[in-house]
């Protein structure tokens, strides 16, 4: 496995721009025989995704990261032109964090002129992000695909954060036989809870409280579950509640799903999720927390 001692200073990763030298170093590397790990990102780095670079690292031999603000995948009235963009503090973090490859590449060498192949999704990316985001996951789907093209790793390390996509990503490698391991990793809150996210820095002070409502109504709903609560709606009853009595009024959903499915259910029999989706001012937050009765008994 790569990587220098604690006392040795982080070695900057090569930057690459186009999938051509990226592929190459990735093949180079798996004809020497090393595994190779990719952690796809769209910047704005925070601890969530050195977690991410950090599994990757303790399993592979070779890690690289992907920096792309992917525009398919934001939606008209969505916040592509002001997504932060932040190379120059990301490629610092990930030198730090030991990466070796930076792969961040322009728009058009991913999306080149003429190109209109999307791939096309039904079952999981279906309810939830897929009704309040239409479009969406056709455009993580798509970026996802061709960055495994670009950097055709051994894994590919996704966080738990965002369930629902580690659940297409998931789907979209088993239906086209694509030869990677998913790996999804915790979330990574701050020390009061809020699930990290590039769009935090979004918030102001009042907003950054309210927000932490969301990861209070998951814990509401973990304690239920607990102390026996079965009833998918009177859990979801209860996250509604906690949301709103802290001043968060644009929920989009607070649900309690089938943990592989996410169809919707009644009870809890085995293994279900709870998820959020809520504006907090104009921004935006999902969140969401395992409910594993097996645990829980
Ligand atoms: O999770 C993200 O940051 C993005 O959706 C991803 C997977 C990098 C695709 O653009």
């Amino acid at each position: 496995m790569t990587g220098s001692p604690a006392d040795e200073p982080a070695r900057s990763p090569e930057v690459i721009a186009t999938v051509r030298a990226m592929r190459g170093r990735v093949q180079a590397a798996q004809r020497a025989g090393r595994r190779v790990g990719v952690v796809p990102t769209m910047g704005a780095l925070h601890d969530g995704h050195l977690s991410l670079v950090a599994a990757s690292r303790a399993a592979c031999d070779v890690t690289a990261a992907t920096v792309f603000v992917n525009p398919t995948q934001f939606g008209p009235k969505e916040d592509f032109s002001r997504y932060p963009r932040t190379m120059e503090a990301d490629l610092a973090k990930l030198a730090a964090a030991g990466v070796d490859y930076v792969f961040a590449p322009e728009v058009a060498e991913i999306y080149p002129d003429g190109a209109t192949t999307m791939v096309e999704l039904g079952g999981v990316a279906e309810p939830l992000e897929g009704q309040f985001r239409p479009g969406h996951f056709r455009g993580v789907a798509t970026v996802v695909l061709k960055l495994f093209q670009a950097v055709p790793a051994d894994a590919a390390y996704f966080g738990q954060k965002d369930y629902q996509q580690s659940l297409v990503v998931r789907h979209m490698v088993a239906d086209l036989l694509l030869p990677i391991e998913i790996v999804v990793c915790p979330i990574v809150r701050e020390s009061d809870g809020l699930a990290m996210s590039s769009r935090n820095i979004y918030l102001s002070a009042d907003e950054r409280q309210r927000a932490l409502s969301i990861c209070r109504a998951l814990e509401a709903a973990q304690v239920l579950v607990a102390g026996g609560e079965r009833n998918a709606e009177r859990i979801a009853a209860q996250m509604q509640t906690t949301l709103r009595d802290s001043g968060v009024e644009s929920i989009d959903y607070a649900a309690v799903v089938d943990a592989d499915t996410l169809a919707p259910i009644q009870r809890i029999e085995s293994c279900a999720v709870a998820l959020v989706a809520a504006r907090v001012g104009a921004t935006r937050l999902i969140d969401n927390a395992i409910l594993d009765i097996r645990s829980a008994r």
